[in-house]
């Protein structure tokens, strides 16, 4: 029997070998934004464990929108470079290169200054923003732009827009933190008016025949905040832009909002886009299981199931995953002496 999570899934062009894909996670680890020889071996062993498709970490398309010093960046050549041989590992592997491209904005905490849709900070911990003007939300969309044309060059076949956690691009989104008056602020229409001509830009960057897709927070877990309803809305202006996937992760606006984490509590926010939008999504969050992955594809909650920590613990958990379905394992034939 052929499981779900093991079934191909194809995206324009793109075949993706199985529904299992690597999440983006900060590693910390570069200096002046260049990934080095830990992001080919950190994201290579996942290659090498059998994931469809590897999402490079939240990368920053200029130098004051990483989250600290150490993010990776992309917007110089030499950045570009340092991709080059964790992109062509990963396509060895038979797995699919995708990078998550970001702006830190309010909760950046790396040199440089610091600016939002709004002047409210994140918290009393973080410094207070200074409130983007007009033809720099522009040439934002640019430098996004830029990123995405670097990422091509870097071998990468996949973008992901990250709009989720609390960063810029949901900073404009989430009432909370937009507090404009201008056309990027107030009704729906207006603060979505960013992200999507981020989104376009990107779209029109990528080549027709790949995939690009958008990371979402569905909801800020807050009253008055960014919810399902207005993320289903936004969600049917990415698919008319022609973005592909949305990976649905939640929260991130505030830091008091209280999260019910538990096993596959973001897979309904999946479920309702997927239906209500008819789009492609990802599911993710506390999904850890073989069964409890296959279980969200056959119950068409989700396509494709993201795993975050659960690959740091457990860089090969396809092949796992694979034996214990039932499923002809993953393995490299210089591991099959292990199995
Ligand atoms: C160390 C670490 C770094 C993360 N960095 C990012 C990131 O760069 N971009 C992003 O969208 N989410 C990031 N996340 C969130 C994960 O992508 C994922 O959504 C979250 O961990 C929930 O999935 P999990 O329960 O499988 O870990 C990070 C999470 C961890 C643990």
């Amino acid at each position: 029997m052929r499981t779900k999570l093991f079934s191909p899934l194809t995206i324009r062009d793109l075949t993706i070998k199985n529904r299992i894909m690597m999440a983006p996670m900060c590693q910390y680890s570069a200096v002046n934004g260049l990934a080095n020889h830990w992001h080919l071996v950190h994201l290579g062993q996942r290659a090498i464990g059998g994931v469809g498709l590897i999402i490079v970490e939240a990368t920053g398309i200029v130098p004051e929108g990483r989250i600290t010093n150490n993010c990776l960046a992309l917007f110089n050549q030499e950045q570009c470079e340092a991709l080059k041989s964790i992109t062509s590992f990963i396509k060895s592997q038979n797995s699919v290169p995708a990078i998550q491209l970001a702006h830190s904005g309010r909760k950046g905490q790396c040199d440089g200054e610091h600016y939002a849709p709004s002047a409210v900070a994140f918290s009393d911990q973080y410094q207070t923003p200074r409130a983007l003007e007009t033809k720099e939300i522009y040439k934002l969309v640019e430098n996004f732009a830029h990123s995405a044309r670097l990422a091509l060059r870097a071998g990468f076949e996949v973008i992901e827009a990250h709009m989720a956690h609390g960063y810029l691009m949901h900073e404009f989104l989430s009432p909370l933190s937009n507090k404009r008056t201008d056309e990027f602020g107030g009704p729906l229409e207006n603060r979505m008016k960013f992200p999507l001509m981020v989104a376009m830009a990107l779209r029109d960057v990528w080549p027709k025949n790949l995939p690009v897709f958008v990371r979402i927070s569905a909801s800020d877990w807050i009253e008055g905040g960014w919810d399902l309803e207005q993320s289903v809305v936004l969600c049917h202006a990415l698919k008319k832009i022609g973005i592909d996937f949305i990976d649905v992760s939640s929260g991130g606006t505030l830091a008091t909002a209280k999260i019910p984490f538990a096993p596959n509590y973001q897979v309904p926010f999946a479920k309702e886009i997927k239906h209500q939008v008819d789009i492609l999504t990802g599911a993710v969050g506390l999904i850890t299981k073989a069964q409890q992955a296959e279980d969200i594809l056959f119950n068409h909650d989700a396509d494709a199931i993201l795993l975050g920590r659960e690959l740091l613990r457990e860089p090969h958990w396809p092949i796992k995953a694979a034996l214990e379905l039932g499923e002809v394992p993953p393995i490299p034939k210089q591991y099959e002496k292990a199995y």
